[in-house]
């Protein structure tokens, strides 16, 4: 990423340092809190405290598995979603959080009348609602996991708070990474990454000096429809897209895996976590998705994480840092895999990538635009009113459109958000209502 898209943190370590960045985990240095202080001589952790932002999501479902296994780990004091009442009503009867949030009044009403006034709890909206959960007072810990731009403000909540971050909301970074990191260091927060990818960088840099490091590889399971011609691509269905070869997620990532728009946003997030340039930052295909990222060091070494496409891996790690938590499951069996395979990735068929890297180059606005208009475009494919090659044509014209700014404030990156959420959905209806569609 170029140094206008503060593609290195402006917080970044420097060059001298281990890999510590005062924003990032903190690679096994932080102060032990009080939480986690010694009791009677033995080192006892006290329970984490969560708000889990996107609750009824798969991250957030994913996220309350791992509690539900370890429930001495942990207490759930905030959960915050969208629309979807009957599984948040379950969750609040299973974990009985103290702050609950929904996405507007009727949301909140529907709840009331689904829990019959048990327990009695206060029910926040909208965006207010969402933010006043993620900087709640008992929480240690938040994970930040709703989809989209939307999860940009209750995440800097979060971080103003100084609260811990779980990171899974890639969007959030990629439209505003650089006042996320600046927010992060000026309060004393820390952020961990819950994508598996970069989970697996932090993992691999653990201990590992910064000046040692040459590239960071992202692996990219190629989506649905990696093995596809061009031709097929173009009539490409929203249930074809949805049908993941190796993970369950939301519709959102599930289709952003098929574009390897996701890969795009992975790249940029990348560069801001650890504080590289994307052009430090490669991606390749590995359809297997057994590993999960890798380190080239300069030596040429290449440290890498393994592990069966679970995302419960990541969020545990991402829950106890420093620690690991035993996890149920089938131990990673080598041998059943058999093969792990590697290629190229195709920017022809798949110029998300493309647009990904453009964006971290030109930097300032630009992620924020490049996000804004993709998230149209998803919406507008599983709609029916886009084709799949359409996606990445409405986000190119979006970014040709866009005059770079240089990125100043949250508000300038909401009123750029809006901007080009406005002009993708412009072009979408223009080539909805054409002869020849889009
Ligand atoms: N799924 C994965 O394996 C995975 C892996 C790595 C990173 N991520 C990232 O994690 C984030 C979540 O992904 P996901 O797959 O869990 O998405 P998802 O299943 O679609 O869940 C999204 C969550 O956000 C909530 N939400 C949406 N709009 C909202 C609004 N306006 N106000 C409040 N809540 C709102 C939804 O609430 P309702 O459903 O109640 O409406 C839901 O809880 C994304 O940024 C994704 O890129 C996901």
């Amino acid at each position: 990423m170029g140094e206008g898209a503060g593609g290195r943190s402006p917080l970044a370590p420097s060059p001298e340092s281990h890999w510590q960045p005062p924003n990032i985990g903190s690679f096994s240095r932080r102060p032990i809190s009080l939480r986690e202080a010694k009791l009677d001589g033995k080192s006892q952790p006290l329970m984490k405290r969560l708000a889990i932002l996107g609750s009824t999501g798969s991250i957030g479902q994913s996220a309350l598995a791992v509690v539900a296994e370890h429930p001495q780990e942990f207490q759930v004091v905030g959960l915050a979603a969208g629309k979807n009442v009957g599984v948040l009503a379950a969750q609040i009867r299973e974990f009985r959080p103290a702050w609950v949030s929904v996405q507007d009044e009727a949301a909140a009403r529907e709840l009331r009348e689904t829990l019959g006034g048990f327990p009695r709890l206060e029910i926040l909206t909208g965006r207010e609602g969402a933010m006043a959960v993620a900087s709640a007072p008992e929480a240690d810990l938040v994970v930040s996991a709703m989809v989209g731009a939307v999860g940009l403000e209750p995440t800097l909540a979060a971080v103003e708070a100084g609260k811990t971050v779980a990171l899974a909301n890639k969007e959030t970074l990629v439209a505003a990474g650089p006042l996320v990191m600046a927010a992060v260091a000026a309060r004393g927060a820390t952020l961990i990454p819950v994508d598996s990818e970069h989970s697996a960088i932090f993992q691999a840099l653990e201990g590992q000096r910064r000046e040692a490091v040459r590239r960071l590889w992202l692996t990219a399971s190629g989506g649905p429809f990696w093995t596809w011609p061009a031709e097929k691509l173009a009539a490409a269905t929203p249930a074809q897209a949805l049908k993941h070869p190796n993970w369950a997620m939301g519709a959102k990532i599930t289709i952003d895996s098929a574009t390897m728009m996701n890969k795009a946003l992975e790249v940029i997030e990348a560069g801001i976590l650890f504080g590289l340039p994307v052009s430090r930052v490669e991606v390749f295909i590995h359809p297997q998705s057994i590993i999960h990222s890798l380190v080239e060091f300069v030596d040429g070494s290449v440290l890498a994480q393994l592990g069966w496409p679970d995302m419960r891996l990541p969020i545990a790690y991402a829950l106890t840092y420093p620690r690991r938590l035993p996890l149920q499951g089938e131990p990673l069996d080598l041998g059943k895999v058999a093969q792990l395979t590697f290629e190229r990735p195709d920017l022809e068929r798949f110029p998300s990538l493309r647009l990904g890297y453009q964006a971290a180059e030109i930097g300032g606005t630009m992620p924020a635009v490049l996000n804004a208009a993709n998230e149209m475009a998803v919406a507008a494919f599983l709609d029916g009113r886009l084709s799949f090659p359409g996606i990445p044509r409405v986000v190119e014209e979006t970014m040709a459109a866009h005059s770079v700014l240089p990125l100043e404030s949250l508000a300038q990156v909401l009123e750029v958000n809006d901007w080009a959420r406005r002009h993708a959905r412009t072009l979408i209806d223009r080539k909805a209502a054409s002869a020849t569609g889009f």
